[in-house]
């Protein structure tokens, strides 16, 4: 016979849930991106008002035998925060209609700040195999779960396969144009006195187009690989260069990277970090960072500080980087032969490091 007292019975019942609802996780993101691929957050904008559960089913593509399954996906989506539920005026009952959230508002398509390619990008399935193969990367020699996935690098695989590449691209550019809209804004003096500056790792150049355009005299270089740069053409004070950041960065005031060197290991940050050196000035030059600066945990609200750590596994498991203290920053810093360094956390999760030669 079972002995366990009530507290006890209380604990174990407590822990199943505890787990069961981990097993689960997946299920927020998965509800989320069958939302985004049915395109249900713009339906329900262009739709103008709260909308009903029977016009939203008439307005999706989908199956008529399906239909009784659409109230199940809203739920969920409106327990997470996704959309929300409002009376419909007029109606003689008490009708509900669905509306966006602020969070399903950066969903929509045409919003220019949209996290949709991103999400996109991230749930793929070849982004996703990898999570399978943890275990197992454990226990081989190989630099990255994605590598025992796939038999190739993420940086390999990208070069060969334009659709998830593309996907990719547009998910850092979207990051990108989120990002500009503060640093142009708040951060203006950062820029202040530089004649030149290479977006190293720039994508596609939204960042560095962003800020070419709001300050016409600096002349701004966006490198990255030839692959990622081919048929981008600059214009005005914007130019591409295809190359290796490991081999050579050329010549400029400042060098900027963003959401680079989360992408790499010590080591290899400080390879970037020195090739990063030799291309500015030692006085007056600059490299400036915007990457994560990973709390303490006692610091920051419990949503931030998991965010923060689901970024770092996947930096682990894609790649071979890692989200960084502010004291693995200053380690990375002196190793590479720098000074000093300056950290404004502005970006939300994330910050702008100016780092001094
Ligand atoms: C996470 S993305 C960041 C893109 C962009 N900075 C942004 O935040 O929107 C990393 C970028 O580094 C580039 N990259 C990877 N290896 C590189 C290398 N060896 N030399 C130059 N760029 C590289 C990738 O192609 C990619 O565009």
């Amino acid at each position: 016979m079972d002995m366990r007292n009530d507290k006890e019975s209380k604990e174990l019942l407590h822990s199943q849930t505890h787990i069961w609802n981990h097993i689960f996780h997946f299920i927020n993101s998965m509800s989320l991106k069958c939302a985004v691929q049915l395109d249900i957050p713009d339906i329900i904008k262009n739709h103008g008002g709260p909308m009903s559960l029977s016009e939203l089913v008439s307005a999706l593509p989908i199956n008529p035998s399906k239909s009784q399954c659409v109230y199940r996906l809203m739920r969920i989506l409106v327990h997470s925060g996704f959309f929300t539920k409002e009376k419909i005026s007029g109606t003689t009952e008490e009708e509900e209609g669905y509306l966006l959230t602020p969070a399903s508002s950066l969903l929509l398509k045409d919003e220019p700040l949209s996290v949709r390619p991103f999400l996109l990008g991230v749930l793929d399935p070849i982004s996703i195999k990898p999570w399978h193969n943890i275990s197992e990367w454990f226990q081989n020699d190989d630099p990255t779960p994605f590598d025992t996935a796939h038999g190739r690098t993420f940086w390999d695989y990208m070069g060969h396969e334009p659709r998830i590449s593309h996907s990719f691209n547009e998910g850092m550019a979207s990051d990108a144009r989120l990002v500009t809209s503060v640093v142009i804004k708040d951060c203006k003096g950062v820029f202040k006195g530089l004649n030149s500056l290479v977006d190293v790792g720039g994508g596609n150049g939204t960042l560095a187009k962003a800020i070419a355009d709001a300050f016409p005299k600096l002349e701004c270089t966006v490198l990255d690989l030839p692959h990622v740069v081919a048929g981008l053409q600059g214009s005005g004070n914007l130019k591409f260069v295809g190359g290796d950041m490991f081999q050579t960065i050329p010549s400029t005031d400042a060098v900027l990277l963003k959401c680079v060197l989360h992408d790499w290991s010590d080591e290899e940050s400080i390879k970037i970090l020195k090739r990063c050196k030799e291309a500015i000035p030692s006085k007056g030059g600059k490299v400036i960072l915007i990457d994560m600066k990973v709390e303490n945990n006692d610091k920051g609200d419990a949503e931030s500080i998991e965010t923060q750590l689901f970024f770092d596994m996947q930096m682990m498991i894609l790649v071979t980087g890692r989200e960084r203290t502010e004291k693995e920053w200053a380690k990375l810093f002196v190793d590479a032969g720098f000074s000093g360094y300056k950290i404004t956390p502005i970006l939300g999760l994330r910050s702008l490091i100016e780092v001094y030669p």
